[in-house]
């Protein structure tokens, strides 16, 4: 199996690994980084419990190469906190309720944040229409999209 040397900066940090070519940035970010906050719900890129950010845009990590991302400034849900204070999106998610298994929640909070990002008052259709690519099979999304209207609020501030 051909490997390949793949560097990128994760989370802020420099890493550089020896990875077999057909590696995944969702397995390189698991099991080569131990950032195991990224979850793989489907590996058929439906679910977006994979979502990470690479150079700010958010990328369902289960469907690049970890080699594609060589080079590239990559944030996972570790990422966003600041030491023991949660990301405001994160603060929004506990305020809300909006997660039971949790299992989808990195995910989810990697696409609010982006969508944060991009417009900063977005509206629940919106917000609805964002999540297209991120499924729950527990909260009935309701709390999410509340959540995710309030994380951007705050990320306004
Ligand atoms: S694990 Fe990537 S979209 Fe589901
Ligand atoms: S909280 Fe369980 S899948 Fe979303």
């Amino acid at each position: 199996m051909s490997s390949t040397s793949v560097s990128m900066t994760v989370n802020g940090k420099s890493v550089t690994k020896e990875v077999p070519a057909r590696t995944l940035l969702v397995s390189f970010l698991r099991d080569h980084l131990g950032l195991t906050g990224t979850h793989v719900g489907c590996d058929t890129s439906q679910c977006g419990a994979c979502n990470v950010h690479i150079d700010g845009k958010c990328v369902k990590s289960c469907t690049v190469l970890a080699a594609q991302a060589d080079g590239a400034s990559v944030t996972t849900i570790e990422g966003l906190a600041k030491g023991d204070q949660l990301h405001p999106m994160q603060a929004a998610f506990k305020e809300h309720h909006a997660l039971q298994c949790g299992f989808c929640t990195p995910g989810m909070i990697m696409t609010g944040v982006a969508l944060a990002n991009e417009k900063s008052n977005p509206s629940e259709t919106e917000i609805r229409e964002y999540l297209e690519g991120n499924f729950c099979r527990c909260t009935g999304y309701h709390n999410i999209v509340k959540a995710i209207e309030t994380g951007a609020k705050a990320m306004r501030r």
